[in-house]
Formats: C-alpha cells, structure tokens, sequence
C-alpha cells in the first residue's frame, strides 16, 4: 500500500523530534565545539567538571573547551569576559550571576539572547521559583539559565577546635567580641579575610546583621540611604571585627583562608558555601565533623542568597552546542550531578536530596523557611558600576576605618550607579 506524501512527513517529523528532544537540537548528533566561560578553575572545578563529562556523554560529537579564568568570585574572569564581549569574540556561554549582574550588564547592553523559548519548552517555567525566574528576566525575556543557589551569610568552624580551645560557636556580634581577645591572646586569628573581594563578601553579613533584612532591602530599592545611620552602623560594626582579623588578608585566596581554619591557625571564617564544596569534596572533610558552620553572627533566619547561571550571548561561533549545554544545566540530572559537589543546592524544586550531603540538607531546609534576601558581592542587589566603585570605597575604608566617610561614600555611588536616590 502506498503510503500518501503527507503521512510520509508527518512521520518523519515524529521521528526528528524524537531524536531532537524538547529542546529542538539534534542531542547526541551535534558536532564541532562548545566554549563554555567560568571562573570555576583548580579547586573550584570539580562539579563543573561533572556537568562536563555530562556534555560529553550526550553529545560525543563536540569538543568543548573549557576556558577559565582563575580567581574567586570572578574577580578577573569578569574583566576578561568583557573585553571578549565588546571585542565581538563572545564564548558560547558564560557563568553570570542572577540579577543585577546579569541584567544591568549584559542584558541591559543588549548583548544576550532570549531564553523564554527554551524555559517553555524545557517546563522550566515551573520547574524553578517564581523569584529566581523574576531575578533572570525583564519584561523582554528570560537571559540566563540558573544553575545553583549559594548562601553567603555562613560562619566555618572546625567542631574539634572548639572543645579544645574551650569556646563556643558565636551566634551573635557580641558573642564573638567576647570569646575573640582569648583566642588572640593564644595566637589564634579569631576570624580569617582572604584577598579584597573577601572584605565585601564580609561586610554584607555584617551589614545584614547590623541593619535587619528590611533594612537592607531597602538599600537596594532606593528606600534607605546608604548614609543613613543604618548604613553608618553597619560600617561601624564591620570595623569593630575587622580588628579580629588576619593581617595577611590581602595575599590569601578564599581557599587558603579556609585552609587557616582546617589547620587550625584561625578559629572561624565567613564565605558562602562554595566552603562547603571545597571542605567536602576536596580536603575529604565530613560536614558537622570535619566541618561546622552555622549562620553568620546576627543572621540566624536570614539567608544572603546568590546563584550562578550561564547565559547565551548573541553572535556566538555554536548556537547549538551552547543550548545543548543550557539545557542539561537546567534539568534536574545535570542540576543534581554539579551541587552535590559544589557545596549549592539545586535551583530547581525537585531536586533530589538524597544526592547532597548534610550540609547541603541543612542549607536546603534554611532556604525554604529563612527570609531570603540578596547578595551585593556575588551580582544579586547592584549592578557592576556599583560594585566597582564599592571596590574603591572599601579600600578606602581598610585604610581609614572612618565609618562616616564610608557610609557618605557609598551613598554618592549609591546615586551615580542609580541605586540611591
Ligand atoms: C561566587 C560564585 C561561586 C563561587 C565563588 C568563589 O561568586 O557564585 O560559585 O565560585 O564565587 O569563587
């Protein structure tokens, strides 16, 4: 019987989108290269590396290139991805984070592709918090796909290290004043500071904890004045526990502060969970035995909250190939194979628990019962103009410790990078 040329389509259709997926691209019949862009180098590679060996799997075809770019929190994968950008020579898709970081970069210069179409096919529009999706879009399109979501606000210990040295773990400012001389006085660094960006990362638990969630919402809506006496006691606060810190901050990494606390030289450490990934699945570390942690002085409930995602600039060399890599960081197999090993949890809300270690349980429990607000350091409250100056006002403020002068400099930013008003 002959078939009509219509049924003949029709199945042929069937059977290319079959092969295809949701997505629309040919997985598993891709082929030539994929440059992905992060600053997950060395210590920090390891999950990355998972999704890559993902890649591969699905797509045997194409030979990704994984180019990074060292130094934490992107501090200069960030400057080299923007001569690429404006240089016209865009990877195929980079690590950004959610908010301000993408959108008033990125997307506000236009440079970004529109994801919607993707999240409608790949069911993403439920699959993630109606947040986290507000935060990757404007009234124009979705820009980024998210990959985890980190705490910031985390104080590092090592539980053994407390029964020797007699102390408690502080859950606020003041128990920290109070334990921090005895532990100077036996030559241990109460709490360690990596290199700069460690000191804004530092500030914004302070500053939460100085000022109260609303307060700090209220900065980075244009409600509060960053010169307010809020904003003056936060920085007051912030320099009262930097005469608890190391004097070497400027030479260390955030993994070499970590190793200060692991070998015992300093007693705690503030960094977002990253800690976590790094102490478990690097050093070998078996959270709340290896490692303790509990939320940063003055912030219990409060979860500073940030998350990475990759975006797909316009123009690039291997379109297909970069919505291959998007779409197996959205879905749950990819989702749940990077963050059991990057100290995150998963973006998506069915991700599966068993998978994460009890740090990671914990951190998922907070998320869903804590006042959730923004991180400055990592790309959530300001864009990148602010937080380039605020660069400058904290160097000002490590040298003069002058709170005033701090807080009137970072409202004058604050108006300039059109935050303050
Ligand atoms: C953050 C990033 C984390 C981690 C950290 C340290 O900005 O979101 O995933 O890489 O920097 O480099």
């Amino acid at each position: 019987m002959k078939k009509s040329f219509l049924t003949v389509c029709l199945a042929l259709t069937a059977i290319v989108m079959f092969i295809a997926g949701p997505t629309g691209v040919m997985a598993g019949k891709l082929s030539g290269q994929l440059e992905i862009f992060s600053w997950w180098a060395g210590d920090e590679g390891p999950a990355l590396q998972a999704l890559i060996d993902l890649y591969k799997q699905q797509n045997p075809g194409v030979k990704l290139i994984n180019a990074t770019v060292t130094g934490g929190s992107g501090v200069n994968a960030k400057a080299v991805l923007k001569t690429r950008m404006l240089g016209g020579e865009p990877p195929d898709s980079f690590q950004v984070h959610a908010g301000q970081e993408l959108i008033g970069t990125w997307v506000k210069a236009d440079r970004m592709e529109d994801l919607t179409f993707l999240f409608k096919k790949q069911g993403w529009m439920d699959a993630f918090p109606k947040g986290l999706v507000k935060l990757i879009s404007t009234d124009k399109g979705i820009w980024s796909v998210p990959v985890n979501i980190h705490r910031s606000n985390v104080l590092w210990y090592i539980p053994a290290n407390m029964d020797k040295w007699g102390i408690k773990v502080p859950a606020t400012w003041d128990d920290f004043f109070a334990i921090a001389p005895k532990l100077k006085e036996k030559g241990i660094v109460p709490l360690v500071l990596g290199q700069n960006w460690t000191a804004n990362h530092l500030w914004e638990s302070v500053a939460v904890a100085a000022m109260g969630a609303d307060n700090w919402d209220a900065l980075w809506a244009g409600k509060l004045p960053f010169d307010s006496l809020e904003g003056i006691k936060a920085w007051k606060l912030f320099g009262r526990v930097l005469e608890y810190t190391n004097n070497d901050a400027s030479s260390l990494s955030w993994q070499q502060a970590t190793d200060m606390v692991i070998d015992g030289k300093a007693a705690f450490n503030i960094m977002g969970d990253w800690a976590a990934g790094y102490m478990s699945t690097t050093k070998k570390l078996v959270p709340a035995k290896g490692f303790g942690w509990t939320a940063s002085p003055g912030t219990n409930g409060e979860f500073i909250f940030l998350a990475d995602s990759f975006g797909l600039p316009k123009n690039v060399k291997n379109r297909d190939n970069a919505i291959a890599w998007l779409s197996l960081l959205g879905s749950q197999e990819g989702s749940d194979a990077f963050n059991p090993l990057k100290g995150s949890i998963s973006a998506r809300t069915d991700s599966d628990l068993s998978k994460y270690n009890d740090y990671s349980k914990a951190a998922a429990a907070d998320f869903g019962k804590n006042r959730i607000v923004g991180s400055l350091t990592h790309g959530v409250a300001a864009n990148e103009g602010f937080m380039n100056d605020f660069a400058s006002v904290m160097e000002m403020f490590l040298k003069s410790r002058n709170a005033e002068a701090a807080a009137k400099a970072t409202q004058q930013i604050g108006i300039k990078n059109n935050i303050a008003k």
